[in-house]
């Protein structure tokens, strides 16, 4: 293995969000649950990481850069992940670049990883996530690990539980497991995007001044304090995980959303019954609530779902692109942007949602007359610029490999950030 090489590998992983929701949990270190969740895995062209890991015999310490800024390594949970991933290692071979790295040697040898995110990390959009399943995928492949995704997903969750339900596309449920050491804790797919291709998604991220509590330690509050937690992961989650399962099987969305909103404001019920309560959701966020729930009730079919999870972003699963129009017209008028921000970027992602509702310019979110059939329900207040923008995109697929040499993060030559 000597020489001056340096080895790379770029992998891209999705972010996602539970329908049914992780909450607590029973072992700390190896982050396993009191309860298994359901998630359905976001389109990384609008919301994901880009990993690069390099292994190089020059490098003489770990390192690693989060979105061109290095960062710390020593962490528990970092340190988890790379001991986890590097006892899997085997032998790597590549002819072209003449290197040769024996399963031994993993134990010796260094790495630099070099982390993007699409997205801004500070929104609260699970980064982690991302960030942890990017990271063991990458190191995964660079280390010719022969673990399949399930057993990958295992070790991402030692980086942040939910991160191991972005080892997969479409719909993910992350079971529990019952063996203490975590083995059957994973992830494992219940149906890729195109099984339900039709749902479209809409997150609004809610302009907040506010420090959240994280939530590892909101969780850990909630498992010392609330009773309502114990009720939740014994009796209630169990039945839902089945009947949401039935739901995303059968492409049924009305249980689908009663389940989602359902499940959302159970969690957030949670949070409220820990010691000292914790608050997510503000103000917007329960405008966002009123104004779906109300449409929903209006049609006398669920249009949307939404759900929170521990931030006051909303995140709008709307059943067809008919509806995602319609519930972007109801948001934009209640929700106009400032007066100093531009359409283009007050709507981001998948803008062809924009066009649909005969939206071009922002004169036309302006002339945008009150939602006709809550009208006479709801007085048509405006809400401007208490949301800061708002991402349209849909259910989309798992992991993968960049082989574009160009998308790397680090220099095939030094192994350092570009
Ligand atoms: C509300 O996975 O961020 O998003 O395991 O401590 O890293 P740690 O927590 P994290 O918790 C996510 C909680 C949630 C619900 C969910 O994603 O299921």
């Amino acid at each position: 293995m000597a020489g001056k090489w340096v080895r790379m590998v770029t992998a891209q992983t999705p972010t996602n969000i539970a329908v049914i929701k992780y909450w607590g949990k029973r072992d700390e270190a190896l982050i396993l649950p009191v309860n298994d969740s359901i998630s359905v895995t976001l389109d990384p062209a609008h919301l994901c990481t880009t990993t690069t890991v390099a292994v190089s015999p020059s490098f003489d310490q770990d390192r690693m850069w989060l979105n061109g800024k290095e960062i710390s390594l020593a962490g528990g949970r970092f340190q988890s992940c790379l001991r986890e991933i590097r006892s899997r290692a085997c032998d790597v071979e590549d002819e072209e670049k003449g290197i040769k790295i024996a399963k031994k040697d993993w134990e010796n040898l260094h790495l630099h990883i070099a982390s993007y995110n699409n997205f801004p990390t500070a929104a609260g959009l699970a980064s982690s996530a991302a960030g942890f399943a990017c990271l063991v995928f990458a190191l995964a492949k660079l280390m010719n690990a022969k673990e399949d995704q399930s057993q990958l997903s295992a070790i991402a969750r030692q980086g942040s539980g939910s991160a191991c339900r972005s080892l997969y596309g479409g719909f993910v449920k992350w079971i529990m497991g019952k063996d203490e050491d975590g083995r059957d804790s994973l992830a494992v797919q219940l149906a890729d995007e195109k099984h339900w291709d039709d749902l479209v998604i809409i997150i609004a991220v809610v302009s907040s001044r506010q420090k959240e509590t994280s939530s590892t330690s909101g969780m850990r509050e909630t498992v010392e304090t609330s009773l309502l937690l114990k009720h939740r992961a014994k009796e209630i989650v169990p039945k839902r995980i089945v009947q949401m399962e039935e739901a995303i099987k059968n492409r049924d969305f009305a249980s689908f959303a009663q389940l989602t909103c359902t499940d959302s404001n159970q969690f957030h019920a949670v949070c409220l019954d820990t010691s000292p309560p914790i608050f997510y959701m503000n103000d917007t966020s329960h405008r966002i609530i009123s104004v779906v729930e109300k449409w929903n009730r209006s049609e006398g079919v669920p249009q949307v779902a939404y759900t929170f999870d521990a931030g006051p972003n909303a995140v709008m699963i709307a059943r067809d692109r008919k509806a995602a129009s319609l519930l972007l017209q109801r948001l934009l008028f209640h929700f106009p942007p400032n007066a100093d921000t531009d359409l283009n970027s007050y709507i981001i992602g998948d803008k062809s949602i924009l066009q649909d509702a005969g939206i071009q310019k922002k004169e036309d979110v302006d002339a945008l007359p009150p939602p006709s059939k809550i009208k006479d329900d709801i007085p048509s207040h405006k809400f401007r610029g208490d949301v800061s923008y708002f991402i349209c995109t849909r259910p989309g697929r798992g992991p993968v490999l960049l082989s574009d040499k160009s998308q790397a993060l680090l220099n095939p030559e030094t192994g350092l950030p570009k």
